[in-house]
């Protein structure tokens, strides 16, 4: 369970591809921010002033800058193994097999539940556009999940199956259609500053930290997931013109963009319209997504930006903007979808590329004759995607994905000092600047985030590592092709299901690439 692929290995296969490389900085920032911003900040926003109040500043700058270490440690792996799979396939060459399935399973949880997180989210704009817009009251029973006080989020399950369908046949966003929906978003979020920052009530950041620290701490695990997506452009690798040059650019551009957005927008939502935590008889915040946080908030009238689903939206209306508030609501409903693209794209690429290591079955890259695309993969992900988007509410699931990705994250920190120690000599285009303090700080702050997670949370993570465990070992560890000496014929398969598979969301086609 320790061997490791080597690394030469892996990186032959990228060499084979190199003649698809056509990604250039600009659009790797653009790939990047298309992929974060997302449900963490038009949705979650709401769930960190309920955490932390006014102090969600300090948890955005918190998480972001763990994101931004991390992201410095994905950049030294990314250009030195420029090969898909991203924290997977690094664990598989430092740390061994069984670390790197356990990587594998967890990316399970950062893409596929977050693609869950992120259907909700959607669905909580646009039913608020559509309430809003036209004035009528959809019955909460089937747009809301039973924690939140509903039976079933039926435009959440509706929007991950519409999802999955694009997938299988083989429907990916152009760079062009990218570069739009991440224009529309900037133009929402700017939209949002423009309007909210100039009426800012400075009283409304007092009391700053209601609940203390802790508040913060717990904050920031959660808005962490505004930041995740940043490690898609990673995943991007074996397509981008001079990786070297070019990854670093792209990640740590589009994470810095986003954070300066997110800081300007938690200051709007705060300065505009208060962001003072509903609290129960003790003093103690209620717990988003509980029961008795949405028994509270029906008793509130809509007074308190904590019980919105569509937080900036929201703000605009009672800020004095009703139709700008639904103009963001329409960008958010035209714009989440590609998120949700992205991360159900990235789950089953993980998957494939742990199929074709032998750890999952071969049926999981099995390819349509006609679309060509890893659709008995994408069909699994999509019912799952659905189920959870259907019952569970979008901070439960946001949390539950930070855990796995939280995880991944430290162990590419990790990674990074093993090699450094290991491996010395390895070309290395970007080298982490003062390494042995960047990546420690990364991975001390996954684990300082992860547990400020709920104890829910954090028991869900074991309890989905121990199902994994199990899982290697009555099936993947004897199935191992690297286990079984197979190297050749996985290799020689690269990193794409064959055929004409859709190649990364955002990226240009390969008429693109032709012309
Ligand atoms: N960062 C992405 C979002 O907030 C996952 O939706």
């Amino acid at each position: 369970m320790w061997r490791v692929k080597s690394l030469d290995a892996i990186l032959a296969t990228a060499e084979k591809k190199s003649l698809h490389r056509s990604l250039g900085p600009f659009q790797l920032t653009m790939l990047g921010i298309g992929a974060i911003i997302g449900t963490g900040i038009f949705v979650l926003t709401a769930e960190a002033a309920q955490k932390a109040g006014p102090g969600m500043i300090a948890a955005f700058i918190i998480a972001g800058f763990v994101c931004a270490v991390a992201a410095l440690c994905y950049s030294e792996m990314s250009s030195m193994v420029p090969v898909s799979g991203s924290a997977y396939t690094y664990s598989y060459a430092v740390m061994g097999e069984m670390m790197a399935w356990m990587v594998g399973w967890a990316l399970i949880l950062e893409y596929a539940v977050a693609a869950g997180a992120v259907s909700v989210g959607w669905s909580g704009y646009v039913v608020g556009l559509v309430e809003n817009a036209f004035n009528i009251d959809i019955p909460s029973a089937l747009v809301l999940g039973p924690m939140d006080g509903g039976i079933v989020n039926l435009p959440a399950a509706l929007i991950a199956l519409v999802v999955t369908a694009l997938l299988v046949v083989g429907t990916r966003e152009s760079a062009t259609v990218n570069a739009f929906l991440v224009a529309v978003k900037v133009a929402a979020l700017s939209l949002f500053c423009v309007l909210a920052l100039p009426v800012m009530k400075m009283e409304n950041f007092e009391p700053f930290a209601p609940l203390g620290m802790a508040g913060i701490s717990a904050a920031a695990a959660s808005i962490f997931f505004a930041y995740v997506g940043f490690d898609a452009v990673s995943t991007a690798a074996e397509e981008t013109k001079n990786p070297q040059r070019n990854m670093p650019i792209g990640l740590i551009g589009s994470l810095g963009i986003c954070t300066i957005f997110y800081i300007l927008v938690a200051m709007g939502v705060i300065g505009g319209v208060g962001a003072q935590p509903v609290m129960d008889a003790s003093g103690a915040g209620l717990r988003p997504g509980s029961p008795e946080l949405t028994a509270a908030c029906a008793s509130l009238a809509d007074s308190h930006v904590v019980c919105s689903k569509e937080a900036l939206a929201w703000t605009l209306r009672q800020i004095g903007w009703p139709q700008i508030g639904n103009l963001l609501g329409l960008a958010a409903g035209l714009a989440l979808p590609s998120v949700i693209l992205m991360m159900m794209f990235g789950q089953t690429r993980i998957f494939f590329v742990m199929s074709r290591d032998g750890l999952l079955p071969a049926v999981f890259s099995k390819v349509h004759p006609t679309f060509h695309t890893p659709y008995v993969i994408t069909i699994i992900t999509g019912l799952f995607v659905s189920a959870f988007a259907a019952f569970f509410p979008v901070g439960v699931l946001a949390d539950i994905s930070n855990s796995g990705t939280l995880f991944a994250f430290a162990m590419v920190a990790i990674a990074v000092m093993v090699l450094r120690k290991t491996d010395p000599d390895r070309k290395r285009p970007f080298r982490t600047p003062a390494v042995m303090l960047v990546a420690p700080l990364a991975a001390l702050g996954c684990v300082y985030l992860f547990f400020s997670l709920s104890t829910e949370t954090k028991l869900m993570f074991v309890g989905w590592a121990a199902i994994g465990l199990v899982v290697y070992f009555l099936y993947g560890r004897s199935r191992s092709h690297v286990g079984r000496g197979i190297i050749d014929v996985p290799e020689l398969a690269a990193d794409a299901p064959p055929g004409p598979v859709p190649p990364m969301p955002g990226a240009p086609s390969p008429t693109d690439r032709r012309a």
